[in-house]
């Protein structure tokens, strides 16, 4: 069982800083997933908490005690990363039993935490094998294997599915979901910049960027209630549209003008003083839905994708993106150039004002 606790942590390479003021209390037993853009620091936080990086600044405790100045082997952590770095003169057996071996453990207490893992693992039939006879899904399993013999108390983890095809990632998340039942209360931090593996495997997640946290919250919490357009945009795909536009009409229900020409019904509460903000209405692709009335947004369609399940709709090409995505239910591969209309929920809307949601004042 380990409590962390990050307060204020910081980190910077000479001037540069890559991260200021994080602050965060991971209970015993939860599966953190950190994730954002490439470069954002990910990796940097999860290497601090491991001790392989130096604090530059604030405290981190492990179980109420500072390890700011505890060494990697002594925090009771062990990580998992994106390359395997299995030694590939060494058996399955052997690679899980070597930090073992190095700890002075006996033969029977080594084989009986390799058994364990490789159980837990389905890797049993495995262990007389040489890394290079593995999958992919495999050698990645003996490296979790080697973390597991160590019974450590906080698993972190740094990409680990990324060097696997996508059939194989998909069958390793859910390999990791079930690892993660089977421990409860082993704690787990899990870096990835996929959005589908944070929703899918994390208690909850920390969306970084910018050199700090975006938001904190349950997989549901951030695709439901964001708190900021980043965030907003970074959980779903494809992104959530924004729609600029001016509150014409406020109360339990606000009313939005969109620069477009639509109008929307908002189920965000304001005041009289928010008369004439401009926002951002913010709509998921999913939400949208054809209307013969007014709605949202009209505008002709560019692309169709049909994917058989859904139907992506790509309206008004502009640069690099296009003005409006959505997303039906079902075939609608007849669309293409056909001018739609398009409406949704006032629950499932947003407000964002200078890219805060107007739900999170
Ligand atoms: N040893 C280093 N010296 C200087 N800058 C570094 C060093 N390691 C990482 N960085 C920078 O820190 C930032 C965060 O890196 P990283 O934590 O690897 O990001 P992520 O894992 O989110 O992709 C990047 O801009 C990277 O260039
Ligand atoms: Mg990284």
């Amino acid at each position: 069982m380990a409590d962390l606790k990050l307060t204020d942590i910081g980190k910077s390479y000479g001037e540069v800083s890559i991260l200021e003021g994080i602050n965060l209390d991971i209970k015993a037993g939860e599966l953190i997933v950190f994730v954002g853009p490439s470069g954002c620091g990910k990796s940097t936080l999860l290497r601090m908490i491991a001790g392989l990086e130096r604090i530059s600044a604030g405290e981190l405790q492990i179980d109420g005690t500072v390890v700011n100045d505890v060494p990697p082997a002594q925090r009771g952590i062990a990580m998992v990363f994106q390359s395997y770095a299995l030694y590939p003169h060494m058996t399955v057996r052997d690679n899980m039993a070597f930090a073992l071996k190095i700890a002075k453990k006996t033969p029977q207490e080594i084989e009986k935490a390799v058994d364990n893992a490789a159980r837990i693992l389905q890797l049993t039939p495995y262990l007389d094998r040489l890394p290079k006879a593995l999958s992919g899904g495999q050698r990645q399993r003996v490296a979790i294997g080697r973390a597991i013999v160590r019974d450590p108390k906080v698993y972190l983890f740094d990409e680990p599915l990324s060097n696997l095809d996508a059939a194989l990632r998909v069958a390793t998340r859910i390999e990791i979901a079930q690892l993660k039942e089977a421990m409860p209360d082993r704690t787990m931090i899990y870096v990835t910049h996929d959005q589908v593996e944070a929703m899918t495997l994390a208690s909850r997640i920390v969306v970084l960027a910018n050199r700090g946290i975006s938001q904190v919250g349950t997989p549901l919490d951030l695709y439901q209630r964001p708190e900021n357009e980043f965030v907003a945009q970074f959980i779903g795909s494809p992104s959530m549209n924004l729609l600029a536009g001016e509150i014409t009409g406020t109360g339990e229900m606000t009313t939005v003008k969109l620069d477009g020409g639509g109008v929307g019904q908002v189920a965000v509460a304001t005041t009289e003083a928010d008369m004439g903000l401009k926002v951002n209405l913010g709509v998921r692709p999913e939400d949208l839905a054809p209307t013969e009335g007014q709605g949202l947004y009209t505008g002709t369609v560019d692309i169709v994708e049909a994917l058989g399940e859904v139907t992506l709709l790509y309206f008004e090409p502009q640069g690099d993106h296009h003005a409006l995505i959505a997303k039906l239910s079902g075939i609608h591969a007849d669309l293409r150039h056909g001018t739609v209309t398009l409406t949704a929920d006032p629950e499932k809307l947003h407000l964002f004002h200078q890219g805060r949601s107007l739900r999170a004042r």
